[in-house]
Parts: structure tokens; C-alpha cells; sequence
């Protein structure tokens, strides 16, 4: 055959061989359109069962609120969702779940964190303080008080994001001003606006006038 014979060959084959990749593609798509919802579920179940088998389950032990649980979780459950969902411990919110809002906020270690971008297993033997451990017996936070008494919420969705951050900002040193306040709380966002008064809760605490 000639050059430019073999060239005109290997193209024909290229093209076909694209055409009939594309044509297998298309009819599959096709089916996959067409196929009754029962069959597509069970495809997708079956595909849930696989990523489980995937993701087994650890060991790990944690320290809530002055508690210990020992549990067995997936490597990628984030430690937001176990609180809310295995300890049942649903005052800590989730806003975005992308570590946008600050609604999570936790202290590990006393340390704020936003628990939607932790992993469960990472926090292995930490202490973990969530807004339900703030308090003493009847006896409220002094945060929370102050919450409270200048009415810095109005739906609560953040509030509980809101007191967490507040309390390790006066314990980091970042509650001096008003416009520290701000900055440093600016990782917490409250839908309902009520910022000024957020502010005023912190300032009270700080200045210990809360009560
Ligand atoms: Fe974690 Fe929004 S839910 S930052
Ligand atoms: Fe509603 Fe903050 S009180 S989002």
C-alpha cells in the first residue's frame, strides 16, 4: 500500500474507531435514561454497599464533656456528625458543612474548632467541650447569661457556634475591642443579624459585668 493510501486507512480506522467509542457511549447513556427508578435505585444501593465496605469502621475513644465514649466510627465521618448523630448531642449545629459558618464550633483541647472540618478519628483521646458541657448543672455559663441578657440571638440557629467562639476568644486574649471582637468572631455568621449585641455579650463577659 502506499504512504498516502495507508495514511487515508489509518485515519478511516481512527474515525470509526472514535465513532463506534461514541456510539457505545451514546447507547448506554441511552439505557441508563431509560431505565425504570427501581433499577437505578438498586444500582445506587448496591454502589452504597460497596462504599461502606470500602470505609470500615475504627476504634476510637473520645472525651465529651467529661465523659468518655469509646466508639466505632468510618475514617471519613467528621466529628460534627458524630456528635450530632451518635451521641446525640445536636447543640452544635451544622450551617454549610464546609467550614464557612462556625455554626460546629467545638473546643478540643480548649482550643475552638470548626468540628465539620475535623475527623472523628483525628480527635483520638482529645477533650472534646460542646455546648452542652459549658454549662454547670442549672447553673448557666457566664457566656450564655450574657447571651441571654443582651438578647444576642434571634432564630439561635448560630447561637450556639456563637457562645463556643466567644468564650476561647476571651480565653485566646482577642475580646480588647470592639473591632477585635469582630475580627476574631468573624468566622461565626449569623443569618439573623445580630451582630451588636453578639458583640455586647462578649464585651460584657470580658469586663465580668455578665450577671
Ligand atoms: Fe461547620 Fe459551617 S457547619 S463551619
Ligand atoms: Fe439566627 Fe444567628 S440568630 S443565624
Amino acid at each position: 500500500m502506499s504512504r498516502k493510501n495507508q495514511d487515508k486507512s489509518s485515519t478511516e480506522n481512527l474515525t470509526n474507531g472514535t465513532r463506534r467509542n461514541f456510539l457505545k457511549q451514546s447507547s448506554l447513556i441511552t439505557a441508563l435514561a431509560l431505565a425504570p427508578a427501581t433499577v437505578v435505585k438498586a444500582a445506587e444501593n448496591q454502589w452504597d454497599e460497596k462504599l461502606a465496605d470500602v470505609f470500615e469502621k475504627m476504634p476510637v475513644t473520645l472525651e465529651v464533656n467529661g465523659v468518655k465514649h469509646s466508639l466505632q466510627v468510618e475514617p471519613r465521618v467528621t466529628l460534627l456528625d458524630t456528635l450530632r448523630e451518635q451521641l446525640n448531642l445536636t447543640g452544635t449545629k451544622k450551617g454549610c458543612d464546609r467550614g464557612q459558618c462556625g455554626a460546629c464550633t467545638v473546643h478540643v483541647d480548649g482550643v475552638r474548632i470548626n468540628s465539620c472540618l475535623s475527623l472523628t478519628i483525628t480527635n483520638q483521646g482529645k477533650k472534646i467541650t460542646t455546648i452542652e458541657g459549658l454549662a454547670k448543672g442549672d447553673e448557666l455559663h457566664p457566656m450564655q447569661e450574657a447571651f441571654i441578657k443582651h438578647d444576642g440571638f434571634q432564630c439561635g440557629y448560630c447561637t450556639s457556634g456563637q457562645i463556643m467562639s466567644g468564650v476561647a476568644l476571651i480565653k485566646e486574649g482577642h475580646a480588647n475591642s470592639e473591632p477585635e471582637i469582630r475580627e476574631f468572631m468573624s468566622g461565626n455568621i449569623c443569618r439573623c443579624g445580630a451582630y451588636p449585641r453578639i458583640v455586647n455579650a462578649i464585651q460584657d463577659v470580658k469586663n465580668g459585668n455578665q450577671s
